[in-house]
């Protein structure tokens, strides 16, 4: 199971990297638009920030297949090793999928909605599959059921691809499509913060502060008393 960041805000990356067990980035072209920054630093910037290591997923915009191709290999030259080749499942797109593969890329097939658009991709050669959960959910089909027949079919036909479950509006979708066997999510800034939030937590620790406080003092801790 893996956890990815699906934003292009730096400062975010670089605290939720700090903090939680993420394993990288992913994005789209709404999501870089929205940083109102130069195309080519930005990624740059984010690389930098994750390092060498964790994956960067950024997307193609061309849609015929040979553009989608170059594109693909120019943003792999500054985008760094661990780099993912986002390509929506088009006709064009699973082409150049096929022929990518070819060239050593790693892709992960976006835009996906029905599982067998994820089963052509993953059988195209893509690594990923990103189903849009939320946005399935407000179509009125069960988006967790998408990505549980994705996950059922890649088993079933022993498929190498993972899915990469992303769209999501609240944290319920997540815990979700993790139920539902997702190999990893990838989630926007404001419902990667609630993930882990809970008032009771938060009133838990407060408590056990207030009472070792009384006896042994304010800010007192175990290495001081
Ligand atoms: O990266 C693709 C996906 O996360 C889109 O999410 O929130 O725009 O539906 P959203």
């Amino acid at each position: 199971m893996q956890y990815f960041l699906d934003s292009a805000d730096t400062e975010f990356i670089a605290k939720a990297l700090e903090y939680y067990p993420v394993e990288g980035v992913t994005t789209n072209p709404t999501i870089i638009a929205k940083e109102r920054k130069e195309f080519r630093p930005l990624i740059k910037e984010i690389r930098s920030i994750l390092g060498g290591d964790p994956a960067l997923h950024v997307q193609c915009l061309a849609s015929v297949a040979e553009d989608i191709v170059r594109e693909a290999l120019a943003i792999r030259e500054f985008a760094g090793d661990n780099f993912y080749a986002k390509i929506p499942v088009t006709p064009d797109g699973l082409k150049a999928i096929k022929l990518l593969k070819s060239q050593d890329m790693k892709i992960t097939a976006t835009a996906i909605f029905t599982p067998q658009q994820a089963l052509m991709a993953a059988l195209a050669g893509a690594d990923y599959c990103a189903p849009y959960v939320d946005r399935l959910d407000n179509l009125s089909v069960d988006g967790a059921k998408v990505v549980a027949d994705m996950v059922q079919l890649f088993h079933i036909h022993k498929l190498s691809a993972r899915v990469l479950a992303a769209s999501f509006k609240n944290v319920e979708q997540v815990h979700r499509v993790c139920l539902a066997g997702a190999h990893s999510v990838t989630v926007g800034k404001d419902v990667f913060k609630k993930l882990i939030y809970h008032p009771m937590t938060d009133q838990s620790i407060a408590r056990f502060v207030s009472d070792w406080e009384e006896v042994y003092g304010k800010g007192q801790t175990a290495l001081t008393v």
